[in-house]
């Protein structure tokens, strides 16, 4: 493909992408919060695990297809939210989900995206799309949300926890103000109140409880994952108010800082949850091999971000989706050959056996 010989790799399409953004919105997009270790923790986790592979299995070329919530997918991964997308390049998410349909995947619409959620449902096809929405301000608020992804057509809600605004140095320092011109595209007529995305920003209401989400769920008909899970405990308990899957996130760094990388508890949370509960998981996936050792952990399906929004970002005038594209491509055809040195022919045939702890 011409695509994958301009841009031959993951980090040429981030390269590509640095190259087109400014110091400010490279900020936006790269950094994380407070001094910036959990961003370094989320990768040097992945090098905790060495592979161990299988030889001379017999098997064919592998296939990368699975099922998460119903939806068929190509391959175990998703797009992670990102908001704020028209800043890195104008035809914004639409360019993303356009990647997302024909890379045969799912991703998920940031309550935060420049183009409301129904604006952008028609982009994904095979309508696979999923929404977040954060737990903020009254019911109603979160029920318009669901009310209106179901009748877009989407698949899943994806609920997160804000109770207070990150600490992000790199953006207080340089003062970029993103929400006031490109946060706002799900507020105003015929969407979100404004009053909400006041909570959103401000944070004045006291924050949410297990309780509230469980009776707020039971009146729900989209299946939906709570974002943000790290133990063992919340993964119980987001199980136990109603959670089809858990999602677990260190947001990439990007909120609260110093916390434990998800990817070292995810064996701990398969076996709280147990095999048929999906676990998505994202935070400092950047390669196949990445993707494959959350899978032999206990993953299901597993989410980029940066990627995602570096692929918009590296996107042409004439093609805008052209990133977004190369990345899933390359991601799907690094994993494959991963697949095949561990010897693994289907996505289930990954298993626990394939990773040990790597030598200190
Ligand atoms: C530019 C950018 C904007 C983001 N905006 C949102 C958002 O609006 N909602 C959300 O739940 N997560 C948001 N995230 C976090 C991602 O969904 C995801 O958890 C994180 O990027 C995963 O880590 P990774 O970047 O290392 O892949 C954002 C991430 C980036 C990079």
């Amino acid at each position: 493909m011409a695509v994958t010989r301009h841009l031959p790799t993951v980090r040429s399409v981030i390269a590509e992408a640095k190259a087109n953004l400014s110091p400010r919105l490279l900020d936006y997009v790269e950094g994380g919060s407070s001094g910036e270790s959990s961003l370094a923790a989320n990768r040097a986790a992945f090098g905790l695990w060495s592979f161990d592979p299988d030889m001379l299995t017999g098997l064919s070329r592998p296939r990368l297809g699975i099922e998460l919530l119903g939806m068929t997918l190509r391959m175990p991964v998703f797009a992670s939210p990102f908001g704020y997308d028209k800043a890195l390049h104008p035809a914004g998410y639409a360019a993303v989900a356009r990647a997302i349909g024909e890379a045969g995947i799912t991703g998920i619409v940031s309550e935060s995206s420049s183009d409301s959620l129904v604006e952008l449902a028609p982009e994904f096809a095979g309508q696979q799309g999923g929404v977040q929405v954060a737990l903020v301000a009254e019911d109603e608020h979160v029920l318009g949300f669901e009310e209106r992804a179901a009748a877009a057509g989407y698949r899943f809600l994806c609920f997160t926890d804000a109770p207070t605004r990150a600490w992000r140095e790199r953006m207080r320092e340089n003062g970029l103000d993103l929400n006031r011109y490109y946060g706002q595209g799900n507020y105003g007529p015929g969407g979100a109140s404004r009053h909400a995305l006041d909570e959103l920003m401000n944070f004045t209401q006291p924050r949410w409880d297990w309780k509230r989400l469980e009776t707020l769920a039971a009146k729900m008909t989209l299946p939906w994952v709570l974002k943000g899970v790290v133990s063992a405990r919340d993964a119980r308990r987001a199980v136990d108010a109603g959670a089809a899957g858990i999602y677990m996130s260190a947001y990439g760094g990007r909120n609260l800082d110093g916390m434990i990388a998800p990817l070292r508890r995810l064996e701990e949370v398969r076996a709280e949850v147990g095999p048929d509960v999906p676990i998505l998981i994202d935070s400092g996936f950047r390669h196949g091999t990445d993707i494959a050792k959350a899978l032999a952990l206990g993953a299901t399906a597993v989410g980029v971000g940066r990627l995602m929004a570096f692929g918009l970002a590296a996107g042409s005038h004439e093609d805008p989706s052209l990133g977004a594209r190369t990345i899933l491509q390359h991601l799907h055809d690094e994993l494959e050959s991963v697949m095949g040195s561990l010897g693994c022919e289907t996505v289930e045939q990954i298993d626990r056996h394939h990773v040990v702890p790597a030598q200190p």
